[in-house]
Parts: C-alpha cells; sequence; structure tokens
C-alpha cells in the first residue's frame, strides 16, 4: 500500500479505538519531548513549562483508512539518573522517538546511548523514530541534517525528522508517522500470518479494541513512580 492510499484525520478525542500503540519519547533533558508532543496533541507552546516529573502519558487519536489508532505517548524525563526507571516502558512500547535539538551537539552525541538502551530492553520488533527538534534555531545549529540522516541509514532506523515544538513544523506530523508506520506493520502482520500474529508480543499491545481502557491498568502503578527531573 503506497502512502497516497491512505486517508488521515487527527481527531481530538475519542471512547474508541480500532488500534492501541504505546509509544516512549526518550532524549536527554531539555530537548523538547515535552513540548513537541504538547505542540501535537494540544498546539500549546507554554513558556512556563517545567521539566517533566517522572513519566506522563498523553493519548494522540488519529484515523487511518476508517480505523481510529489511539497511540498512547509515554513522555520521559530525560536526566541520567532515573534511566534505570524507564526500562520497564521500553519494554511495553512498540515504537520509541528519540529526541535530540539540533543547537546541542551532546543531546546528538548521547543518541547512541538511547539506542543501546532500547536495543538491550525493550522488544527486538521495536520501530525507532530519530527526531531533531528546535529546527526554528537553525542560526545556532550545531548538528547537521547530513550526520543524522547518515546515523539514521546506518542503524536502519524507521524514520529520521527535524521538528519545532516552537513553531510546530512536523509536530503533529511527527505522531502521525508513528501512526502509519504501527498501523502498516499491524496489517502486514495480520495479512502475513494469523498464527505468528496471535503468539507474537508486539502484536497483543497492537490490537485493543473497541476503547477498552483496561489496558492501562497494569500501568496506573508504574506510572505514579515519580522522580524528581
Ligand atoms: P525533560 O522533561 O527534562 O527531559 O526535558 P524535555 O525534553 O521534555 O524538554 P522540554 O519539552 O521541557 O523543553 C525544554 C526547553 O526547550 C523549554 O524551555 C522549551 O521552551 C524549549 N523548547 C522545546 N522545544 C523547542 C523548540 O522546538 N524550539 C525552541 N526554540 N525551543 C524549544
Ligand atoms: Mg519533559
Amino acid at each position: 500500500m503506497s502512502n497516497e492510499d491512505l486517508k488521515y484525520e487527527v481527531i481530538n478525542d475519542s471512547k474508541q479505538h480500532d488500534l492501541f500503540f504505546k509509544l516512549i519519547i526518550i532524549g536527554n533533558s531539555g530537548v523538547g519531548k515535552s513540548y513537541l508532543t504538547l505542540k501535537a496533541i494540544k498546539n500549546q507552546f507554554d513558556k512556563s513549562s517545567i521539566s517533566t516529573f517522572g513519566i506522563t502519558n498523553e493519548n494522540f487519536f488519529v484515523k487511518i483508512n476508517g480505523d481510529i489508532i489511539r497511540l498512547q505517548i509515554w513522555d520521559t524525563c530525560g536526566q541520567e539518573k532515573f534511566r534505570s526507571l524507564l526500562r520497564s516502558f521500553y519494554r511495553n512500547s512498540s515504537l520509541a522517538i528519540i529526541v535530540y535539538a539540533i543547537d546541542n551537539q551532546e543531546s546528538f552525541n548521547d543518541v547512541q546511548i538511547w539506542l543501546n538502551e532500547i536495543k538491550t530492553e525493550s522488544n527486538p520488533d521495536i520501530d525507532i523514530i530519530l527526531v531533531g527538534n528546535k529546527v526554528d534555531l537553525a542560526d545556532q545549529r550545531k548538528v547537521d541534517k547530513e550526520k543524522a540522516e547518515k546515523f539514521f541509514g546506518d542503524n536502519n532506523l524507521s524514520l529520521f525528522m527535524e521538528t519545532s515544538a516552537k513553531t510546530g513544523f512536523n509536530a503533529e506530523n511527527l505522531f502521525i508517522k508513528a501512526a502509519e508506520i504501527l498501523y502498516k506493520k499491524d496489517r502486514k502482520l495480520k495479512l502475513d500470518n494469523s498464527a505468528v500474529f496471535s503468539k507474537e508480543p508486539y502484536i497483543h499491545e497492537g490490537i485493543k479494541i473497541q476503547g477498552n481502557d483496561d489496558i492501562d491498568n497494569d500501568n496506573e502503578n508504574k506510572r505514579k513512580k515519580k522522580c524528581d527531573c
């Protein structure tokens, strides 16, 4: 199925969904993970916001070819001392977004560390998107787009994108693309082999039908674990 065949419609909220996926957003503190999420979901860029306290989640809904996809976005704190807290969230995620800031070389250098963490701790089938945020700060750019594209290619990641939470550039598009990747993978696995599909843990996360919120209960206690970053 080509991209042109898919029809998208972002939905503000929905009590029901046809497909449900968990997505984790990681990267160094201050790269803009929370702002990007807020911009995409609520179209907000509030300068008074503060560093994420532990782990929070937001929902993003998009209808693709008539199916309502619910992405549950786990927004994490980037500080190193809390990384062990994130490990159980990696395992439950179908897709990870690693964010760096284009004006911060260290945040890009550390992408390798985040990638190693995911590869060690997550489901091997996890999709990984690399995001260079803060492109509105082009005059302070430290990370060449070409270098990031090379990293993306060398590591077989699913997508690379530059974004700006401030201007909104690619903010909503990032989560639409994430939903598209998961939607297509789900479709392909269903078509390929229904027997394999039913045994595959990734898919157990992938297919949750008609707004069953019980799926979140097992994570509620984990969500309450806080860190003071
Ligand atoms: P932690 O929660 O500590 O891990 O950080 P974070 O990655 O969630 O960063 P956050 O979203 O809180 O953003 C940090 C700072 O960067 C804020 O002061 C934002 O104003 C700023 N910021 C975020 N995104 C952008 C962007 O696209 N452009 C610019 N210019 N500033 C941004
Ligand atoms: Mg944050």
